[in-house]
């Protein structure tokens, strides 16, 4: 019967390429796990505009057009590093983009995992309209400020540094008439495009994928 007997090597056949399929789909698994990277959070904890200090009288501080300003800088990852390019920051008076009114670029450096770094600056402000934006806090309830954060990051795994990919965030800012922002909490700057943390998995997929084909 020569039936049966092609039917074991099929069988056989088959138990390899079933073996075959799960040690990859295992090594892949892996792969992605020890290979799986996450954009540091960035977020604001402190911002200080002293003009609009409405209990401020003293005639330095109505002149002065300083912003303070705490970024923090977020590594959660347990077993990578992370390489910042030069991240610079845009402050806008506004909801939106349409009038910049400050810029800082903070010098690029690397951070270990699972650490925190702040950045605490004072920016100044130029062409904000600052009788406007007092009128806001004591008459209305805010004024809202924007801003940007652009960089490029690098992640560390083990000894190498993966492409550089961009990290672009923002948030807006409501400061009340204590010229301070009026959440109390820090306030995370988030991506305006959807993330895509899925392509290394994607792109691993591929490679299974063809190898098996
Ligand atoms: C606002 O100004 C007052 C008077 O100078 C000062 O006591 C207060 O600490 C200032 N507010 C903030 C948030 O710094
Ligand atoms: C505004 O005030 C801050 C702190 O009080 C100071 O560091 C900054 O130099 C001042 N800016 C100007 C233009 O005076
Ligand atoms: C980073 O910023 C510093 C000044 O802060 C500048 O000298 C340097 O050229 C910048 N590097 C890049 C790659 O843009
Ligand atoms: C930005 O916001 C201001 C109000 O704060 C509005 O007048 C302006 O039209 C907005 N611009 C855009 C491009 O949305
Ligand atoms: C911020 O930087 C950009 C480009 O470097 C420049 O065109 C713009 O005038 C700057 N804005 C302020 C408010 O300094
Ligand atoms: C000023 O206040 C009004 C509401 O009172 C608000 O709609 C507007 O966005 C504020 N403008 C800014 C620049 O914060
Ligand atoms: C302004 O915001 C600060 C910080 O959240 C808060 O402590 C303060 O009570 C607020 N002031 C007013 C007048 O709402």
């Amino acid at each position: 019967m020569s039936g049966n007997g092609e039917g074991r090597c099929c069988d056989l056949c088959f138990g390899k390429c079933c073996r075959f399929i799960i040690t990859s789909g295992f090594a892949a698994l892996f792969l992605w796990l020890a290979l799986r990277t996450s954009k540091p959070t960035c977020s604001i904890q402190e911002f200080y505009v002293p003009i609009l200090n409405k209990t401020d009288h003293s005639t330095i501080t109505r002149n002065n057009h300083s912003i303070f300003f705490d970024l923090k800088l977020d590594n959660e990852m347990k077993e990578k590093g992370v390489h910042y390019d030069n991240i610079s920051l845009t402050f806008f008076y506004g909801p939106n983009t349409s009038l910049p009114i400050a810029n800082y670029t903070v010098p690029g450096f690397y951070q270990g995992h699972g650490k925190k770094a702040r950045q605490k600056l004072v920016v100044e402000a130029h062409g904000l309209p600052w009788e406007a934006a007092f009128n806001n806090v004591s008459n209305g309830p805010m004024s809202i400020f924007r801003v940007g954060l652009s960089t490029k990051v690098r992640f560390r795994i083990v000894v190498w540094y993966t492409k550089r990919r961009n990290l672009v965030v923002g948030a807006n800012v409501e400061v009340n008439e204590s010229g301070k922002k009026v959440i109390k909490k820090g306030i995370k700057l988030k991506s305006g495009s959807p993330e895509c943390g899925c392509r290394l998995g994607l792109s691993l997929f591929s490679i299974v994928l063809v190898a098996l084909l």
